[in-house]
């Protein structure tokens, strides 16, 4: 059967990186179905949402997502449902996309565009997964109400609940476990559980689940120390399974490890196998349309795709090695530029992936 992707550019520089993504992707699997449809800012000035129905509609019809990136300072003034982020953040809840893999990777290549010493981060490759519909973001009640008890009655407050229910908690426990086995056995679960009841329920209920895995080695780490320790040792961690708010943070933290966010990749997937791919930057509406952004990122994203949702792991191998050697060839672009190597462009480095694909 033909395995149907659905290809949301969204806005700032998503379209220059899906392009060369694409390219990739009808080069190594040409029998593709790749149909697209507007995202974000781009979808609210077309249609007046930001993930409208044809839009969801393709996304749920397909076996898996390939996303851009959404947002731009010129949506900001938009009242919250109507903002860019709703997209990815409807998207994820109306297909289930609960588990958010986010792998860190240093490439040997790049080990000079990290702002830590190589001798802390050559070699880093560290998998964030982050539980992605529940938590603070999602937790009901929320709001902005006058105040009614307290020393602020009769004040304006901001109010969000953190709330994860055992299943939620069990669930994305197993896909750390299972992730953790398949590379070095050791998973980290990261919570706040000296504060936070949610986190002590997390805690209980990861360490339930991990009985089912004898042969991974379990531990856990508050949130705060966990900031710390990815800076100070980061090679410490295999796997951190943590929540949706404090994934968000320390993804972003131990993106910055690699000095080049522009190089990672990230997976979200239900658990039908069905799953979003999208680079872990955003839209840089700043670079937009100068054609100069890192597509890589973009087209590893690609590569996960067909490993994950489309079953063709040695697809997703060819791309990965493709990428690599594009590296050791020299070929960078602004972002991750150093003098002595071929700066490039977005086009031209899809071009030298292509090339290195044979
Ligand atoms: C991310 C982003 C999103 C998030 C925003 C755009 C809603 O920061 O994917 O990490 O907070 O999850
Ligand atoms: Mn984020």
């Amino acid at each position: 059967m033909t395995k149907k992707i659905a290809v949301l550019p969204g806005d700032g520089i998503g379209s220059e990186i899906i392009e060369q993504a694409v390219r990739v992707l009808r080069t190594v699997a040409p029998s593709l179905e790749i149909n697209e449809a507007p995202v974000g800012g781009t979808a609210y000035d077309l249609h007046g949402h930001p993930l409208p129905p044809s839009t969801l509609k393709l996304a749920q019809e397909s076996n898996a997502i390939l996303f851009g990136a959404v947002g731009d300072w010129k949506y900001d003034k938009l009242p919250r449902e109507h903002r860019p982020e709703q997209a990815i953040l409807g998207l994820r809840k109306a297909l289930g996309l609960f588990a958010n893999l986010r792998p860190a990777v240093l490439y040997p290549e790049l080990a000079n565009a990290s702002s830590l010493k190589p001798e802390i981060v050559s070699g880093l490759d560290i998998l964030i997964l982050r539980e992605l519909t529940g938590d603070i973001y999602f937790g009901t009640p929320r709001g902005i109400r006058t105040a009614s008890d307290g020393p602020y009655a009769g004040s304006k407050e901001g109010f969000d609940t953190m709330r994860y229910a055992e299943p939620e908690i069990r669930r994305i426990a197993h896909i750390g476990f299972q992730s953790a086995q398949k590379r070095q056995g050791k998973l980290c679960s990261v919570d706040k559980a000296n504060v936070l009841e949610t986190s002590q329920l997390w805690r209980d209920i990861v360490i339930d689940v991990s009985k089912e895995y004898p042969d991974v080695a379990l531990s856990h780490m508050y949130v705060d120390n966990a900031a710390m320790q990815l800076v100070r040792a980061p090679r410490e961690f295999d796997v951190i399974v943590t929540g949706n708010l404090f994934g968000d943070i320390l993804s972003d933290e131990a993106a910055m490890l690699t000095g080049s966010i522009g190089m990672l990749p990230s997976a979200s997937l239900n658990a039908s196998g069905q799953g979003l791919y999208e680079p872990s930057h955003g839209s840089a509406p700043d670079i937009a349309g100068k054609g100069i952004a890192n597509p890589l990122a973009t087209i590893l994203s690609a590569a996960m795709m067909l490993r994950y949702s489309l079953d063709s792991a040695s697809l997703a191998d060819k791309i990965e090695q493709a990428v690599q050697k594009v590296l050791q060839q020299g070929y960078r672009t602004a972002d991750i530029y150093e003098p002595g190597t071929t700066k490039v462009g977005t086009a031209a480095m899809g071009d030298a992936v292509l090339k290195a694909l044979g």
